[in-house]
């Protein structure tokens, strides 16, 4: 294994057990950290490595047949690889680029409705070959990071950025809501925090999708037990368990999206207390009714968050969306903004 990748995994062991992963992520770690091990930086979006989909890496075309009774799975398999190569999909004959065209319109507007900077202004990094790229007006994209984007327009429409603010981000992932934010606000100050595994596989693409001059690595900060030396508009990787750090810390924005969800509710109670004094507004996007109890032990609602983040007030809440449907899974998805105060 990577010293690097090494080094945090044994940071990660060695930390209370309030940090390791409840049973929704344990299910996905020796898969994840078996993939890594044959991970190919000019490949890695491909759709070879599909645990990577877990954490926002989801950038296949991937039909799901799931929907199908199982005697039809054949068939639909059949219909799959033959007929559908290039031709029009039901209903309304819609085809593959008309759904790209409209997600990319869907930003183009929500994002002028929103006050954002527009769409036509970013590009998403081909590092690793993401198999879902596409482009429109010239510029690259992949339908997970047009996604994205609406989130960035939401949160946009609320707090007006100025460019310099600081963001502490936990549960990261693919590192796509970072790339999207600094590639339009430069001057942004951002912590990832996450997992050892998704934290080193984030660092490593917004490395290459940033440049290195961009980033503080975690090789780096691993050893770090405050955040006296973060650099002003860097982005900078941390381990789950570095959260105490962010305690005392003056930030502009808590962001965590579909990640929160996916835990017990002690230990987002836990990371939650280490942002709430500081925080001046803390974004999130989870499933309204929690997820199912088949995968996490006890799901939280909308509810308790709002019950949790006492001190705030919601500002904004919504269905949320990615740019070519509603979050529907799990009875749907909100994201919200709550202010302090
Ligand atoms: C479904 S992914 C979402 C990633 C990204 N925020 C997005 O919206 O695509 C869930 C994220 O939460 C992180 N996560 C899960 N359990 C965690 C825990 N106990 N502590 C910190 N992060 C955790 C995972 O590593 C992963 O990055």
């Amino acid at each position: 294994m990577d010293a690097h990748l090494k080094k945090l995994i044994d940071a990660y062991e060695n930390s209370d057990k309030i940090f390791h992963a409840t049973k929704y992520w344990d299910a996905y770690k020796q898969e994840i950290l078996k993939e890594l091990s044959s991970l190919d930086l000019k490949t890695f979006r491909s759709g070879k490595h599909p645990v990577f989909q877990t954490f926002g890496f989801n950038e296949t075309r991937k039909w799901k047949l799931t929907r199908f009774k199982p005697r039809l799975l054949a068939t639909a398999a059949v219909i799959k690889g033959t007929l559908f190569q290039g031709w029009a999909l039901h209903p309304y004959s819609i085809s593959y680029e008309d759904v790209q065209s409209i997600a990319y319109r869907h930003c183009k507007y929500y994002g002028e409705h929103c006050d954002a900077l527009p769409i036509s202004s970013l590009e998403v990094s081909t590092v690793g070959s993401p198999a879902d790229y596409f482009k429109i007006e010239g510029k690259g994209y992949t339908m997970q990071f047009l996604g994205f984007y609406i989130r960035y327009a939401f949160v946009q429409q609320q707090l007006r950025f100025k460019g310099d603010e600081v963001i502490v981000e936990l549960g990261s992932g693919s590192g796509h809501q970072v790339e999207i934010l600094k590639k339009l606000y430069p001057g942004m100050t951002i912590l990832c925090f996450d997992l050892p595994a998704q934290l080193y596989l984030c660092e490593k693409y917004l490395t290459e999708a940033l440049g290195q001059d961009q980033v503080v690595s975690s090789d780096e900060t691993v050893n770090w037990n405050t955040l006296d030396k973060v650099e002003k508009g860097k982005v900078h990787f941390f381990g789950n368990w570095q959260m105490p750090m962010v305690k005392g810390f003056d930030h502009d924005l808590f962001w965590n999206a579909a990640s929160f969800g996916e835990m017990e509710p002690n230990v987002v109670q836990n990371y939650l207390s280490y942002v709430k004094e500081n925080a001046k507004h803390v974004y999130l996007l989870q499933a309204k009714n929690g997820k199912e109890v088949t995968r996490v032990e006890n799901p939280i609602t909308f509810e308790d968050y709002n019950n949790w983040l006492s001190g705030f007030k919601l500002i904004a809440s919504q269905d949320a969306y990615r740019a070519h449907m509603r979050m529907k899974e799990t009875g749907g998805y909100f994201e919200a903004v709550w202010k302090k105060g």
